[in-house]
């Protein structure tokens, strides 16, 4: 199979990830739980892969980082703890449902006032509208990093300093970037960063989770088991206890370890810069087909590795289904949990072709995929 279906899940894991998930099924013990070997070597694990996303994303203590199952419980426990009645939230048209839906129950239960900014033509943030949309209630914005659909960055910088000069949370969601692109959430002004473990961060599903600056405090999301303070009716107060009832996904938070240790050794800017050469050679030439419509602002110098295309007024469900059957190429059609951007390209009904690269990926994988996608073009139009 040709994979290109990356934005969904990394499917090529680094060999040591699958190693350190096999040795913590045959080994681990529960961290916290307990003083013997097993339940110590646990913890240390968690606590060491705590340390490496604190370092990769500038947390200086990492009791804020938080382990959850993926960025849509870390937005989950984001939005539920910070937005109350009478706030006023901003937000993206390029958002995933993880953040809409969060967003539209507070709306709905609690009353929570929402704007979404809308994009320019090739879907990107219209950042002019900031200042118009900001209201005496404003209590943050919540947005992507970039876009699942199209592949288009936000500037996450530039949205962090209007962040800071209005005094408003800011929360990320890395989902598509975390692992590939440089994240400070110091220098850029981000309050509470949400990612999830097993896409471009290369880790197992049901890893992920949100850090927090020290300043912020939410709400446990669940209370229960601890392993400390067994006593106390209440779950503790203490970071990132507070934020972390049950046992964890140690066997996962190990495999996530483990790729983190990869990204380091291979380096961030040698995966990115590979994984934009694919994109890049993709674009370029099925860019030249003319039934292709392609989405997205590929002007951005930098951008996550995601090319979404149509095929004249075909179905993109059944160009999905072309790839696999007839050339085995994995892609993802429909509307990739991101209804807003599909309403703004207007391909509600057709939905897109979304292909997404990985560092995995080899040239010749990428020139198949080219070639189907000008015999399908050919064919079907
Ligand atoms: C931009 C974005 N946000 C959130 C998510 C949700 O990620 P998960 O399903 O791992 O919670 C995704 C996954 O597709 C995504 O692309």
């Amino acid at each position: 199979m040709i994979y290109l279906d990356s934005a969904a899940t990394s499917f090529h894991k680094p060999e040591a990830v699958a190693d350190a998930v096999y040795n913590a099924i045959r080994h681990m013990g529960n961290s916290g739980r307990g003083g013997h070997t097993a339940s110590l070597s646990a913890a240390r694990v968690i606590y060491g892969t705590r340390k490496k996303i604190a370092n990769l994303f500038g947390v200086s203590d990492p009791a804020q980082v938080v382990f959850t199952a993926n960025s849509t419980q870390s937005l989950n426990m984001t939005i539920q703890g910070l937005f109350h009645a009478g706030d006023h939230v901003i937000t993206t048209a390029m958002e995933h449902n993880s953040v809409l839906r969060p967003l539209y129950r507070k709306e709905q239960q609690e009353g929570v006032s929402l704007s979404i900014l809308p994009c320019d033509a090739c879907g990107t943030v219209r950042y002019d509208l900031l200042e118009e949309y900001l209201q005496p209630n404003t209590k943050g914005i919540v947005c992507t990093h970039a876009s699942n659909v199209t592949g288009n960055m936000v500037d996450i910088v530039r949205i962090g300093a209007f962040c800071k000069k209005h005094n408003l949370y800011f929360v990320v969601d890395a989902s598509q970037t975390a692992g590939v692109f440089s994240i400070d959430m110091e220098q850029m002004g981000i309050d509470v960063l949400c990612f999830t473990g097993h896409k471009s961060l290369m880790g197992p599903q049901g890893t992920g989770g949100l850090c927090l600056q020290k300043e912020i405090t939410l709400p446990c999301f669940c209370v229960g088991g601890s392993g400390v303070q067994s006593y106390r009716k209440i779950h503790p107060e203490e970071m990132p206890t507070h934020l972390e009832a049950g046992t964890l996904n140690g066997h996962g938070i190990a495999g996530l370890s483990a790729a983190l240790d990869w990204i380091t050794e291979t380096g961030m800017d040698n995966i990115r810069a590979q994984e934009q050469k694919h994109m890049r050679m993709f674009y370029e030439a099925v860019r030249q087909i003319p039934q292709i419509k392609i989405y997205g602002d590929f002007s951005q110098s930098e951008r996550a590795p995601i090319v979404t295309l149509n095929i004249g007024d075909n179905p993109a469900e059944e160009v999905c289904d072309a790839l696999a059957e007839r050339y085995d190429i994995a892609t993802r059609g429909g509307a990739h949990c991101a209804p807003l951007m599909h309403q703004h390209f207007q391909t509600e009904t057709q939905g897109a072709v979304r292909f997404s690269f990985s560092y995995f990926n080899t040239e010749e994988e990428i020139q198949t995929a080219i070639q189907a996608v000008r015999e399908i073009a050919e064919e079907w139009t």
